[in-house]
């Protein structure tokens, strides 16, 4: 199942959205151009697979628990999903506004 994004606000600085992960959802491999984010789990539980962009190197998986602030940088792709028995909420902030790049290689 896909997971459900929602643009919040969008302007020339920055981009915030809402993300709603469904159980067993996940997003594609990617990296997120020039853009740095923080994100807050709202609600529930996810995960995410890292890897290195320049190398491809893994980095490792993380769990990102409610209440949890976590970011992203230009030098990672990642995987995100929801492996738990309830549905995630997560809330994202990007700038400059995100223009993400999809990695299929590491799906
Ligand atoms: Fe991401």
């Amino acid at each position: 199942m896909n997971y459900i994004r929602e643009i919040v606000a969008l302007d020339e600085k920055k981009e915030e959205v809402k993300i709603t992960w469904p159980i067993a959802s996940k997003s594609v491999a990617h990296s997120h151009g020039d853009s740095y984010g923080i994100i807050e789990v709202l609600e529930g539980k996810v995960y995410e697979n890292r890897f290195d962009k320049a190398s491809g190197k893994f980095l490792g998986s993380l769990t990102h628990s409610q209440g949890e602030i976590f970011h992203e940088t230009p030098d990672i792709i990642h995987i995100m999903g929801n492996k738990s028995d309830t549905v995630a909420i997560t809330y994202h902030v990007y700038t400059p506004p995100l223009k993400m790049m999809h990695h299929p290689e590491y799906c």
